[in-house]
């Protein structure tokens, strides 16, 4: 699948005249994932709570994790640790090789363009259709504005959400903002998507839709860290479960074999 989306990103840049074809499916294709490891991380929140304590962890390119355990069991701090959002009081998160710590600013907004992270709640801007919403974070990572929406198009057609593209945020329910959010996430095609609880507010069905989405990104390629303490997405799709019990991790920190 990877070398497939390889060739299409390859065909897309040097043959302006691609069809249509080779376009739309490009549009479901990732940045190749990285490995990812975490290294005795603590985390310590001032002026001296712990949050995260003494984890390390491994996870390969393309694994599809659950991020498990009670609330305030550190599981938003560690997918804002795997972002660049928060840096580890104590040791080390290395993605792709580098250490996150020693990246600097620049490397930070590298980073961020080549993961997609969603929240609880959708946090759309109300301001914006949707439309604009998904094609922001292209634009932001230099896409001129009209290239950027027809990124944003295309993905949204592919995602079966082609019919919300005109429709401010407001006008829609809490599944199909979650829908929105995951391909505002995808949008820059990203090797790393993280979600934080993402079907928290959501009923079965939205829930269970949403999911799929983030299916259909790991089977593109993506790897995905999902947080969430919900034991029906536990059992809705294979992946390794990683479990935090109050800053420690108890179970399935070392990738599978
Ligand atoms: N910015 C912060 N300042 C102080 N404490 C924090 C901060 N963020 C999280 N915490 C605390 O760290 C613990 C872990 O939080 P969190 O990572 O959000 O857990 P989870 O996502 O599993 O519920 C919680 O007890 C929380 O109150
Ligand atoms: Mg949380």
């Amino acid at each position: 699948m990877i070398i497939l989306c390889d060739l299409a990103k390859l065909a897309k840049r040097h043959l302006l005249g691609a069809g249509r074809d080779l376009r739309r499916s490009a549009s479901l294709c990732y940045d190749s994932p990285r490995v990812i490891r975490l290294y005795h991380v603590s985390k310590v929140y001032p002026p001296r709570f712990t949050a995260l304590s003494d984890v390390s962890l491994a996870i390969e390119p393309g694994e599809f994790v659950f991020l498990t355990g009670p609330s305030g069991a550190g599981k938003t701090t560690l997918l804002r640790l795997l972002l660049g959002a928060e840096t580890p009081t104590v040791g080390q998160v290395v993605i792709g090789g580098r250490n996150l710590v020693r990246l600097g600013r620049r490397g930070i907004a590298k980073l961020r363009r080549s993961t997609g992270m969603v929240f609880q709640d959708a946090k759309l801007l109300p301001g914006l259709p949707v439309l604009d919403n998904v094609a922001l974070p292209a634009e932001a990572a230099g896409e001129s504005s009209k290239e950027a929406r027809r990124k944003a198009f295309a993905l949204l057609r592919d995602l079966g959400l082609k019919d919300l593209v005109r429709r401010y945020p407001r006008s829609l329910s809490g599944g199909e903002q979650q829908r929105v959010a995951l391909a505002r996430a995808l949008v820059n095609e990203p090797g790393l998507l993280l979600a934080d609880e993402p079907t928290g507010n959501l009923d079965e069905e939205s829930a269970r839709r949403v999911v799929e989405l983030m299916v259909r990104a790991h089977s593109g390629g993506a790897t995905v860290v999902l947080a969430t303490h919900d034991p029906q997405l536990l059992g809705a799709v294979s992946g390794r479960q990683i479990t935090l019990r109050a800053g420690h991790l108890v179970d399935g920190g070392a990738a599978a074999e």
